[in-house]
């Protein structure tokens, strides 16, 4: 095992106030992306000149495996890699391959739009990642390119898909965020198109992540609602979750056509069993997706603090855990607390 582990720590992994333990990890390891979804990066808020984190700025791949190490050894057994979008950080494999290496850490998952996959896919297998997570608001090749801001193409998407499949990631998640009036009309096109294949489609309500996405609680589009209408056509089974602390909840078809997930962070929060911590490519540790301020590690790193300092002082961090944001979020919008941390900035 490695020595840097501070195996102390695995014997009494933190809670939060909540009981919650830390158990996911997700690392953003840049914050730019070639995309520019009205949801999270709008056009208008970031054009392309945008200033985004500078090279030194960001958490380098030493950095970053050292504080997965250690979070590791807190009890993090999943790691998440994000963005902006995580393919545009150079040399990522390698990343990759440093985190497969690290001792409890049995999974390690990727969230991507896709449109570099093609030319990463074997790297990334070969490196040991584990899943592929990848965006897709449509099939609609006008919805699909208005989603993206203008800079994707729905055949680059397919691409992606036939890439992952090719290098053996077998089943990936499909994310689509469904905005109402935008993409909803082509979301049983989309179950259509991937029922009877491996791939699981997960619909997810539109979140006031962030300040920036101009959130109207009427784009919202409930997962009831848009269960009702898919089971409609095809009838659905609930299997609940997988695990308790996973934020989608499992549908399947009754006539043996695979499954769909709903994420519903607005109308079913689902803060009860939150286990994820989100590290951001400049070294901030945030509790929730929604908070306001993250705790600089990087200061911490790059002070020269050692591993067990480091350790304790997220362990501590991890204690004072209050979080429950989308569960509050009635109550905290109407205090008109308008600092969130934006989506791009650690990943979703
Ligand atoms: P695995 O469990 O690793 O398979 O991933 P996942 O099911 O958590 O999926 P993913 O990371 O793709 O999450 C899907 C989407 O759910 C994210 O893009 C967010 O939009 C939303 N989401 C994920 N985690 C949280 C969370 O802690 N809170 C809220 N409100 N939304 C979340
Ligand atoms: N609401 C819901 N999901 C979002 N994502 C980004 N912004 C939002 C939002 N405002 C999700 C997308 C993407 C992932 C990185 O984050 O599904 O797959
Ligand atoms: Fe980029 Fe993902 Fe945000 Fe879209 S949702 S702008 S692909 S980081
Ligand atoms: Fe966790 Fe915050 Fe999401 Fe609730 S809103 S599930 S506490 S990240």
């Amino acid at each position: 095992m490695d020595s840097r582990i501070p195996l102390a720590l695995i014997e009494a992994p933190p809670v939060d106030r909540w009981q919650r333990a830390l158990t996911d990890l997700r690392i953003s390891v840049v914050d730019r992306c070639n995309f520019r979804c009205p949801y999270c990066l709008p056009e208008d808020q970031y054009p392309d000149h945008h200033q985004f984190l500078d090279r030194n700025a960001r958490l380098s791949f030493e950095e970053i495996e050292r504080l997965a190490c250690v979070f590791a050894g807190l009890g993090v057994r999943k790691i998440r890699l994000t963005g902006g979008e995580p393919l545009l950080r150079r040399e990522l494999p390698l990343l990759v391959r440093w985190l497969k290496r690290i001792p409890g850490i049995a999974d390690i998952a990727l969230t991507t739009n896709g449109m570099l996959l093609p030319r990463q896919a074997r790297e990334l297998r070969e490196a040991g990642l584990d899943r592929i997570t990848l965006s897709l608001d449509s099939l609609d090749p006008v919805v699909y390119r208005q989603l993206s801001g203008n800079r994707g193409e729905i055949g680059e998407a397919f691409a992606a898909i036939a890439a992952a499949e090719a290098e053996g990631f077998g089943a990936l998640k499909l994310n689509t965020v469904v905005m109402r009036d935008i993409n909803e009309a082509g979301v049983l096109d989309l179950v259509a198109h991937f029922r009877g294949t491996p791939h699981v489609l997960r619909f997810i309500e539109y979140m006031d992540v962030g300040t920036l996405n101009g959130w109207q609680r009427g784009r919202v589009v409930p997962s009831a609602e848009l269960r009702a209408r898919i089971g409609a056509r095809w009838p659905l089974q609930a299997l609940g979750r997988a695990n308790s602390h996973d934020v989608a909840e499992r549908w399947s078809f009754v006539d043996g056509g695979g499954e769909i997930g709903f994420i519903s962070s607005v109308s079913t929060p689902f803060c009860g069993d939150c286990t994820r911590a989100r590290l951001s490519a400049d070294g901030k540790l945030y509790t929730c997706l929604f908070a306001s301020e993250g705790f600089d590690l990087r200061a911490l790193l790059r002070g020269g603090a050692d591993d067990a300092t480091i350790a304790a002082t997220i362990a501590a961090h991890w204690q004072q855990r209050d979080d429950r944001y989308s569960e509050r979020r009635a109550e905290l919008r109407a205090r008109g607390n308008e600092s969130r941390v934006e989506m791009f900035a650690i990943g979703g």
